[in-house]
């Protein structure tokens, strides 16, 4: 019984611990189910016909990972790591293939320490951007780290594929400000910057933690933000000029000064007084500056949005992510280091894409869009644009495995959600979003059409099942999508690290045999 030998080994490998009970959850412990939910955001994927794992084990100590590690490879079974359990695709507690597989949770592992003097932070890989934003707000308001939006995504996953917020047009990607890391490898090593080597260390800075190790903890290099910054956000629908004012916006979002970020998220909302269907654009801004400084600029580069000093409020820029997700002005600060507060963009069951856009789409494009937000459907989805340039112009695109640089006007995000009795017709909404994305095709990259790691697809290709060495071919599909050529390089890493491809999933980096 797989289960039992698994615990039979961990209980070897860790002596006669009577912390088993305390670490190890198997499918006959009354909190398996919850334990297994607790971090989940897609609930697409905790319905009763999700594949579970034979255990979750959640380490207090590094320690407990090797001893994991170890005995998974013995028993050949599979590991997941989750962090933050934000995956889109729940690649980070479930599998579409039919083996035995393992969680571990680093919801314990968790820690952040704050070094103002020197502006850098190791945290652990458990903690949340929430926490993260938190912690350095308490010692500092006047220092931040660039990361996404979304308190309680974890930072296991958002660094080791990325991440950006409403800072990357002036730092780069949370990904691009990590300094040194800790990971345990296949042989159960722990290994930081310098033993790990720069190709490894550069792999884990936006190619998916999943492919290489497990990395245990991260050194960030802190940023200077004034301690009040200004938030926005101002809403037209197709009445008010949306057309207009989102076409207009792909010439200059981009283009503005480093310190503003703007992001355009396109909703349908009913109408209370007359219940007519509306489709709308939020503008959202983040300014790191004042609202006396920001109206004017906007009046100068942006007029026909019309943004007024009563569509913005001053705060401090770790408030600034709370309202971004859309939490109300002045809700508690502790918001940030809370796991169980729910914002309206967690904790649902979704299906999302993404795209990146490198010339301005047509009006008429857009005017075709707007008949898909009016389809059944779409009555919760919504589409998000967001802004690049500035910085991420200026990185190479080899700098780290994320090659979505120069040259791309913004990132969309497709999202359509629905309700928990609504699953069952779960492939209506998926196919809504299909629909979507088949229809964007002309208007946004081409060869290869890429996508965000982050943003977790695997409608876009999929590794083969139990292929042991991985293919190429195969994984190669979607990978171009994700890296470009940046692929082949996380390929090397992946043959040199992990030549026997222990640490895989649905898309994870094949090693090559024969560079063996
Ligand atoms: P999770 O634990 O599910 O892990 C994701 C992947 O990373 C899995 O493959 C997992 O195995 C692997 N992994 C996790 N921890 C690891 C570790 N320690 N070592 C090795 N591998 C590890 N993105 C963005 O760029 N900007 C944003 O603003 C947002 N906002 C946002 C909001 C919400 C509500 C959601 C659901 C998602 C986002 N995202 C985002 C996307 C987010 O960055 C992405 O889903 C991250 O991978 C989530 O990291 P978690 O640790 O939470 O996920």
């Amino acid at each position: 019984h797989p289960a039992r030998e698994l615990l039979h080994c961990l209980s070897l490998r860790l002596g006669n611990s009577s912390s088993i009970a305390e670490l190890v959850y198997t499918r006959h412990n009354s909190s398996f189910s919850s334990v297994l939910k607790s971090s989940a955001q897609n609930f697409r994927f905790t319905t009763p016909s999700t594949p579970t794992p034979l255990a979750i084990v959640t380490p207090l100590h590094a320690s407990h990972i090797q001893a994991t590690v170890y005995c998974c490879r013995k028993l050949g079974v599979q590991v997941r790591t989750r962090s933050g359990g934000h995956d889109y695709e729940g690649l980070s507690y479930t599998t579409t293939y039919k083996v035995p597989f393992l969680v571990i949770d680093l919801v314990n592992l968790r820690s952040v320490q704050v070094n103002v003097e020197k502006a850098t932070t190791w945290v652990e890989s458990g903690a949340t951007i929430g926490e993260l934003y938190y912690e350095i707000l308490l010692k500092s308001r006047t220092l931040t780290f660039p990361a996404g939006v979304g308190h309680t995504v974890g930072l296991g996953g958002h660094l080791s594929g990325g991440g950006y917020g409403s800072l990357h047009r002036k730092y780069g990607l949370a990904a691009d400000n990590v300094i040194d890391a800790r990971l345990i490898d296949v042989k159960g090593r722990i290994l930081d910057r310098k033993s790990m080597g720069e190709d490894l260390f550069w792999a884990i800075r936006g190619g998916g933690g999943a492919s290489f190790g497990i990395v245990l903890a991260w050194k960030l290099k802190l940023v200077p933000v004034p301690a009040n910054v200004t938030a926005c956000r101002v809403t037209r629908t197709l009445e008010q000029n949306a057309t207009k004012l989102v076409h207009r916006w792909q010439y200059i979002a981009h283009k503005l000064h480093k310190d503003i970020h703007m992001g355009i998220a396109i909703s349908r909302v009913t109408s209370s007084e007359d219940e007519k269907m509306m489709v709308r654009a939020d503008f959202s801004f983040v300014f790191l500056g004042s609202i006396h400084e920001l109206v004017p600029l906007m009046e100068e580069k942006f007029p026909e949005l019309g943004l007024v000093k009563a569509d913005c409020f001053e705060m401090s820029w770790a408030e600034s992510n709370l309202y971004l997700e859309h939490f109300p002005i002045g809700v508690p600060l502790e918001t940030l280091i809370d796991r169980s507060s729910k914002s309206p963009i967690s904790k649902m069951f979704f299906k999302a894409k993404s795209d990146f856009v490198k010339q301005p789409i047509p009006e008429t494009g857009f005017e075709g869009l707007w008949g898909k937000f009016h389809e059944e459907e779409a009555k919760s989805a919504v589409m998000q644009l967001v802004a690049y340039g500035g910085k991420m112009d200026e990185i190479p695109e080899t700098e780290t495995p994320f090659p979505h640089r120069a040259g791309n006007l913004y990132i969309i995000m497709y999202l359509v959600n629905w309700e928990e009795e609504e699953n069952i017709n779960s492939e209506k909404f998926m196919g809504w979003i299909r629909r979507v994305y088949n229809y964007m095709t002309p208007f946004v990259s081409k060869s290869p059409r890429e996508a965000y790691i982050n943003y977790r697809d695997i409608e876009i290709g999929t590794n083969k099942i139990n292929n042991d060495k991985g293919s190429y071919a195969q994984a190669r599909i979607w990978g171009l999508k994700y890296f470009k050529n940046n692929f082949n390089r996380l390929v090397h890493v992946k043959t040199k690290v992990d030549p026997e491809n222990f640490f895989r999933n649905e898309q994870s980096i094949p090693p090559l045999p024969c560079l063996l």
